[in-house]
């Protein structure tokens, strides 16, 4: 079963998974080892990541030794198109960290021998040694990454539909829903599911409903997030408003 913890309020929140990443960071250099970190775009995680930014400049936080891999990317959209999630990422992280370029992975939006560039992507989380740790958010279709309904417990890292609710909810960044991808690659189930340690954040009275299932319904594919109840080591980071229907 996963862990749930509420948060005062989403800052409070990204400041606790912060702290944990820092951990895992500040360990790992130790260790002579290498930190490798999934990451998650979307509204949810900006606060965390501007609290990694503040670790980074006000604390000394290093990424020299941070390997980090985006769970998912929009088919079509190359890294320089400003709703592409490389572009999100390089706007609101990388470009203000020590990280090396060559560490930070994202799926290859525009890549047409989608098979080959889903198992090569695969193929680098295994060669840097898995996830140690997954930050995720949630979509109100219950999909973790891009995993929309249905998706199965062992999908690995593939091209997938979006949903409608998926497409219309991203439509405000932009700005015509007919300029929404109808497709994108993802980390599968199964692929988020061999992260170590996985924190999911979720926050504000839209997302209670679909906690709510994730938490309580059996594991199902129809709810994709419900598979994380079978995680041994994931945390719900929720605010009072997520945490609502709980
Ligand atoms: P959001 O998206 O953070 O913009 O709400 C979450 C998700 O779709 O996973």
């Amino acid at each position: 079963m996963a862990r749930v913890v509420v948060h005062a309020d989403k800052a409070a929140a990204a400041q606790a998974v912060a702290v944990v990443i820092r951990d895992l960071v500040v360990a790992k250099a130790k260790a002579g080892q290498t930190a490798v970190l999934g990451l998650a775009t979307g509204s949810t995680p900006l606060p965390l990541y501007a609290e990694l930014i503040r670790l980074h400049r006000e604390e000394g936080l290093s990424f020299r030794n941070v390997v980090t891999f985006n769970l998912d990317e929009y088919e079509g959209l190359s890294g320089d198109h400003d709703q592409s999630y490389r572009y999100f990422m390089e706007q609101n992280l990388f470009r203000s960290l020590d990280i090396r370029p060559e560490n930070t992975h994202v799926p290859a939006g525009t890549a047409t021998d989608h098979v080959r560039t889903c198992a090569d992507y695969e193929a680098s989380i295994q060669a840097a040694g898995g996830i140690d740790l997954q930050v995720l958010g949630i979509g109100r279709t219950g999909h973790i990454g891009f995993n929309e309904p249905p998706s199965a417990r062992d999908s690995r890292t593939r091209r997938v539909h979006l949903d409608e609710v998926t497409r219309r909810d991203n439509s405000v960044f932009f700005g015509d829903l007919a300029r929404v991808p109808h497709g994108a690659l993802t980390m599968g189930v199964g692929t988020i599911m061999e992260a170590r340690q996985i924190e999911l954040l979720a926050f504000g009275s839209s997302k209670a409903e679909i906690v709510r299932r994730a938490y309580c319904e059996k594991p199902n594919a129809d709810c994709p997030a419900t598979w994380l109840q079978l995680h041994p080591a994931c945390t719900f980071h929720l605010d009072p408003l997520s945490d609502s229907e709980l």
